[in-house]
């Protein structure tokens, strides 16, 4: 199994982070192939919890190369603080390798994510504010600077210089504060110069790598339903998540990826707007944000929470070529009496089996239910499938039957060890 991609199979924050730190102890390459410190992927070890925004996290292990991929958008100041965090801990980063065609952040992108959030008025999408959108959009009017011109550095810091001025008339056009160029052209010099011994070209390092036989893990920020071309637009990221996300974002091609693993909450979370069919608003829902500590590693915001959805599971399925699930925060459903698992839409009085296309559509859908007994039970010790309450075994199969792919990972707590690995036994 050479390359294995773990996506998102919700809104993100499906702890897709804890899975990849599982799964990184049979992968020496763990690489991030999109988005950049919108991201917030949390892994506990023991007592120790580290909450990383764009180091890969495979981080944790020496035996892994951490590499960030040339699909990522790299925010420099955010890159090296987290270096330093993790150093400061006693996590080696020295490893890290980081895609000379990445492309940079800068505060511009930041003042521009801002500026049109305040001009959506009621109709904010309700980004992160990390300038995400506006870096691709950059890329993608090749406008972009790259974290390969570092290595010219005198030429980068005119790039800098160059960017900030054309960009600070737009900012006060706009009504925005203009972004201090000077500042701003020191500030980057700096962090480039440290970045220099980062660089790589990635898609050939990864290459090599596939080619002297080493397993490579693409590991996936935001999720299939955030994804900019199959996510509910335009409440969605600038970025691929989907497994197609990571062949561009990697330089890898289709034919190496193997396995591709979705990652699932027992329940559904979305921070942001946007539709949300099986959203709970009443004391379900907070219950579930209470006991799932459902608020955003990156910004804090509270996130929105409702029962698990098995029509987006089933899409994200076609979406990404998903070869099995991994389903999460098992435990956090121990309490509840009745759980309910959404198995398809109504819209306009009509059976829906396929995900809607439009997010207009997707408004109107009522979800359908199957309920079934809670287990009112700990999971939380649980290391083998026998061990599961057998309603919460009857809750997994019911999802495989929904989703058509098995569930091989169960996660039962936030810690590294908190999970049963559920297949031919159970
Ligand atoms: P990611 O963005 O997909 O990596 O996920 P986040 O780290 O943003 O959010 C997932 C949260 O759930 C983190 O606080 C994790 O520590 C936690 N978590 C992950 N798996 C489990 C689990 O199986 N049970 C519980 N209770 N928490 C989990
Ligand atoms: P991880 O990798 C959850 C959401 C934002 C917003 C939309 C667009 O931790 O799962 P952006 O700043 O990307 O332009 O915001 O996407 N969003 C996430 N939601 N988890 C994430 O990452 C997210 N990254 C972006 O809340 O709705
Ligand atoms: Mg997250």
């Amino acid at each position: 199994m050479p390359i294995t991609v773990v996506v998102g199979a919700q809104w993100g924050d499906e702890g897709k982070a804890k899975v990849i730190d599982l799964l990184a102890k049979e992968h020496p390459v763990v690489a991030r192939y999109q988005g950049g410190h919108n991201a917030g992927h949390t892994v506990v070890v023991g007592d120790e919890k580290y909450a990383l925004q764009l180091t890969p996290s495979g981080v944790f292990y020496d035996t892994v190369t951490p590499v960030i991929a040339n699909g990522v958008v790299v925010d420099l100041p955010t890159l090296f603080n987290e270096i330093d965090t993790l150093t400061a801990r006693g996590i080696n980063c020295d490893k890290l390798q980081v895609s000379t065609r990445a492309h940079l952040i800068f505060p511009w992108h930041q003042s521009h994510d801002a500026l049109a959030e305040e001009g959506r008025g009621d109709n904010k999408i309700g980004t992160t504010l990390k300038g995400i959108g506006p870096a691709y959009a950059d890329k993608a009017r090749r406008v972009g600077i790259l974290a390969g011109a570092v290595a010219d550095i005198d030429s980068f810091s005119a790039a800098v210089r160059e960017r900030c001025e054309a960009e600070n008339i737009l900012i006060t056009q706009a009504g925005g504060e203009a972004v201090n160029v000077d500042e701003t052209v020191a500030t980057f010099t700096e962090l480039g110069l440290r970045l220099q011994s980062y660089l790589c070209d990635t898609v050939n390092f990864l290459h090599d790598e596939l080619a002297a036989g080493s397993p490579i893990l693409l590991e996936g920020a935001q999720a299939t339903f955030l994804d900019l071309d199959h996510g509910t637009y335009p409440y969605v990221t600038s970025s691929n998540p989907t497994a197609g996300g990571a062949c561009a974002g990697t330089g890898i091609g289709p034919r190496n990826i193997d396995r591709v693993v979705g990652i699932s909450k027992s329940y559904t979370t979305r921070v942001g707007a946007g539709p949300f069919p099986s959203e709970l608003t009443d004391e379900l829902g907070d219950r579930l944000i209470d006991i799932g500590r459902e608020f955003g590693t990156v910004t804090g915001r509270r996130r929105r929470a409702g029962w698990l959805d098995c029509v987006m599971l089933r899409h994200a399925v076609r979406l990404n070529s998903l070869t099995e699930l991994a389903v999460t925060k098992l435990d956090v459903l121990d309490t509840f009496e009745t759980i309910r698992v959404c198995v398809g839409y109504r819209i306009d009085g009509n059976d829906v089996e396929n995900y809607p296309d439009l997010p207009e559509v997707l408004e109107r859908a009522e979800p359908v239910y199957v309920d079934l007994d809670g287990w009112q039970s700990d999971s939380t010790t649980a290391r083998m499938p026998a061990d599961l309450p057998p309603q919460a075994q009857a809750f997994i199969r019911l999802i495989e039957e929904q989703v058509g792919v098995p569930v091989r990972i169960i996660g039962v707590g936030a810690e590294r060890d908190d999970y049963v690995l559920w297949g031919s036994s159970s």
